[in-house]
């Protein structure tokens, strides 16, 4: 016979009321819930409070961003364009269901060599210290030849900073989280606890290298087919002066707070990423006036050279030519929000 000490706190918040109608102890179970909810109280009043300033949704989304059309800087095989073309050839648009979708030309057949159409957006805002950002994706590009990423940026780059929080290549299956300064900037030997695992901590682009600072997570939820394949989920991320922490949550494990537009970064687990502010990093220098940035190129500076590598059939310029390579190259965020921190 199981005794209710025996049941653990999780399992009894997670029967419905009605299955612990009969069992003692209620008043403990109540006192439990209300130490509980005193709790997530009193360190929601503790902690910074966040109000939204900017709602990037299925109404505005469009009308806050910038098309850029320019060359890919990156050199990727793309024509960038313009809002217009986006929407006529439905490279940029909202869904029925209000989904904001995102995403590469997928039905022109190309010779090997021509470049295809794709989107690279810029949020008509800039932003500084003292954000909270949090976006929610149901899906994100993906597949050999491709190159998404989601990133805010300053201008004079790298002088003004880069954040990358979500980036990666062909069909990888981890994401990277990477940050560039044009000041001097390197992540300390010792860091606080992060999901992702460092993989360069030279923040600033010096003699020539421009890799970055960076953490890869490993878990294959966290980008590409894996991703879409449990609907996606949230990046948010926090940008002080003190720190600029990045967390995944993926689609089952979003925080209430979030979901309530009241979110509590104090109160969230282990961040993905952290690049901490202090004497090897002055992020008040390294990171101003950012835009939000969306793009998806294909093959140019990191798809191209890591395409065999990857396990990718042909060559790079190849796959560009196929448009059935890119039926699921594209972004459908479910919301963009951006909190300032009060
Ligand atoms: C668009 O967003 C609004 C506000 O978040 C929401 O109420 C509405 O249902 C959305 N529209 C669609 C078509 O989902
Ligand atoms: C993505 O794949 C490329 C090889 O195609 C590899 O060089 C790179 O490290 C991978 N990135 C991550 C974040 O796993």
């Amino acid at each position: 016979m199981i005794t209710t000490q025996s049941f653990s706190a999780a399992l009894l918040l997670s029967l419905p009321l009605t299955a612990l109608a009969g069992l003692p102890h209620q008043g403990s179970l109540r006192r439990y819930h209300y130490d509980h909810a005193k709790k997530a109280a009193l360190s929601r009043r503790n902690g910074p409070t966040f109000k939204l300033v900017d709602d990037y949704n299925n109404q505005t989304f469009f009308d806050m961003f910038d098309f850029f059309t320019d060359k890919d800087p990156t050199n990727g095989m793309v024509t960038f364009v313009g809002k217009e073309e986006a929407q006529k050839s439905g490279l940029g648009f909202v869904q029925d269901d209000g989904t904001i979708v995102l995403g590469v030309d997928d039905q022109t057949v190309l010779q090997p060599g021509q470049f295809r159409k794709s989107l690279h957006i810029n949020s008509k805002k800039k932003y500084d210290a003292g954000n909270l950002f949090i976006a929610d994706f149901w899906s994100m590009p993906h597949g050999c030849g491709t190159w998404p990423a989601y990133w805010t940026v300053g201008d004079q780059w790298p002088q003004n900073g880069e954040i990358d929080i979500i980036e990666g290549v062909n069909e990888n299956t981890s994401n990277q989280i990477t940050a560039h300064t044009g000041s001097s900037c390197v992540l300390p030997n010792t860091l606080a606890k992060t999901v992702g695992r460092v993989v360069g901590n030279q923040c600033q682009t010096i003699n020539g290298d421009n890799r970055g600072c960076a953490f890869v997570t490993d878990d294959s939820i966290t980008y590409g087919h894996g991703f879409n394949m449990q609907g996606g989920g949230v990046y948010a991320h926090i940008w002080t002066t003190d720190a600029i922490k990045v967390w995944f949550f993926p689609r089952g494990q979003i925080p209430q707070d979030i979901a309530d537009g009241n979110p509590n970064p104090d109160g969230w687990p282990t961040p993905a990423a952290i690049f901490p502010g202090g004497d090897q990093c002055d992020l008040a220098q390294g990171f101003k006036q950012h835009n939000i940035v969306f793009d998806i190129t294909l093959c140019g500076d990191w798809a191209g050279p890591a395409y065999a590598a990857s396990g990718c059939p042909g060559t790079c310029a190849q796959a560009v030519a196929d448009p059935s390579n890119f039926k699921v190259a594209k972004f459908k965020i479910a919301s963009l929000k951006v909190y300032k921190q009060q």
